[in-house]
């Protein structure tokens, strides 16, 4: 989960990492009144889950609070490379001597962790790591060794940060490593992180994702989450506990396993292109033990989906053998009653799979069409969205 702005801010300075006060709010007289609350000139930034906000204008300066409610009245409803701005972070404005850049990110090609530090930050980052490659550090952290003085010192010096500042940048560094360990982070980053005239260090920009598998460690992160930027079919699946990623296409999607919805979603591509370019709507695995509950709860979810026009169940039985998934896609489709209306193409194999097929044969429902193999059931799935798609 990526956060915001300010709500890295506000975990960087429960760890210590310096950073200025500041209010976040969702409207332009709020924006005056936080300004005016704070009594310093203020700096107006658009509160988005996106780089670049500051090229596309949703980073201004104001010196009044009046300035500020105008500056915030034209960021607030801002788009940015297509995320509305519903709320900006009215915070004290920096006088700054120079901006560095600073990241702590998980390095999953070399499987550990990655400093990257630079005395030119500011700018993006990425331009900088292509064109001047050997102004951007990049030091591997041993996980189990971690971040201490001696090692920011060393992330310090290879990323030229200047003499006069690089003690209280190492201890910065350090206190960003703490802030990425114990908040089970994959990102901390700042760019800029400043020194100001006084030869303070400041984080002024603040980027982290939390690894949402770490979720049950930490009850406060679910806070974090802004209902009004999540796709609520994906809040709905949340709720359930289910494994669910909305798509873009129109062929719904239920396995158990990760790998088998993985392979599930490319043999429906690849079946779609034969059926007017239909594709998957959804990832959703179901786990192993797929009782008839969690089989209702998927097929609610993924039914639910009004641009789903098919569903491709496709099990594997291993411990919970194809009979009684089969009992379970019954179940479920009792307990979904009238709400089931879309074509369901189901594809058993595995433990137990003659029972499996002979309990939905005999049940006979009239939106289930059971076939053999992976192949033909993708087949049969995109033929049957791309059908609906025409009638729609
Ligand atoms: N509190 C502040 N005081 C003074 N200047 C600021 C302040 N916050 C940001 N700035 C200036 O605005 C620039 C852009 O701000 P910031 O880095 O937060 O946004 P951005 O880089 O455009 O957005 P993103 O990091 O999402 O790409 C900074 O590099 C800095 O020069
Ligand atoms: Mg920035």
């Amino acid at each position: 989960m990526d956060l915001y702005e300010y709500q890295a801010k506000e975990l960087f300075g429960r760890h210590g990492v310096p950073v200025l006060p500041g209010r976040t709010v969702d409207s332009a007289a709020g924006a005056g009144e936080a300004a005016a609350e704070l009594g310093s000139a203020v700096v107006v930034k658009a509160q988005v889950k996106t780089g670049g906000r500051g090229k596309a204008g949703g980073v201004k300066l104001a010196s009044t609070p009046e300035e500020a409610r105008e500056k915030a009245s034209g960021i607030l409803g801002m788009d940015i490379k297509g995320h509305t701005v519903h709320q900006v972070l009215v915070t004290v404005a920096s006088d700054i001597s120079e901006e560095y850049y600073f990241s702590f990110l998980l390095d999953r090609s070399n499987r550990t962790f990655l400093a990257m530090c630079s005395a030119e930050g500011g700018m993006e980052i990425e331009q900088l790591a292509v064109e001047r490659p050997d102004a951007l550090a990049k030091v591997p952290i041993d996980p189990i060794a971690g971040v201490d003085k001696a090692k920011a010192g060393e992330i310090v010096a290879a990323g030229r940060i200047p003499a006069a500042v690089a003690d209280q940048a190492a201890d910065v560094i350090v206190k960003l490593w703490e802030t990425f360990v114990s908040e089970d982070a994959t990102l901390v980053e700042v760019n800029p992180l400043v020194r100001d005239p006084q030869d303070h260090v400041v984080a002024l920009d603040g980027k982290v994702t939390l690894d949402e598998n770490a979720g049950f460690r930490h009850p406060g992160h679910a806070d974090l989450v802004d209902a009004r930027t999540e796709d609520p079919l994906e809040a709905k699946a949340k709720a359930k506990d289910l494994n669910y990623v909305k798509l873009d296409g129109q062929v719904g999607i239920i396995g158990n396993g990760a790998g088998l919805v993985m392979s599930t979603l490319d043999v429906v591509a690849y079946a779609g292109e034969r059926h007017g370019g239909v594709a998957p709507a959804n990832f959703l695995d179901i786990g192993g033990g797929a009782s008839a509950e969690v089989m209702a709860a998927g097929l609610d979810v993924v039914l639910s989906d009004p641009d789903v026009r098919a569903v491709f169940v496709n099990v594997f039985g291993g411990i919970t053998a194809c009979d009684a998934v089969a009992t379970g896609i019954v179940e479920a489709l009792k307990i979904l009653g009238p709400a089931a209306t879309k074509p369901l193409v189901v594809r058993l194999d595995g433990n137990n799979v003659v029972e499996g097929r002979r309990i939905l044969t005999e049940a006979g429902h009239p939106l289930v069409t059971l076939v053999g193999t992976m192949d033909d059931a993708a087949d049969k799935a995109a033929e049957l969205a791309a059908a609906g798609t025409v009638g729609a």
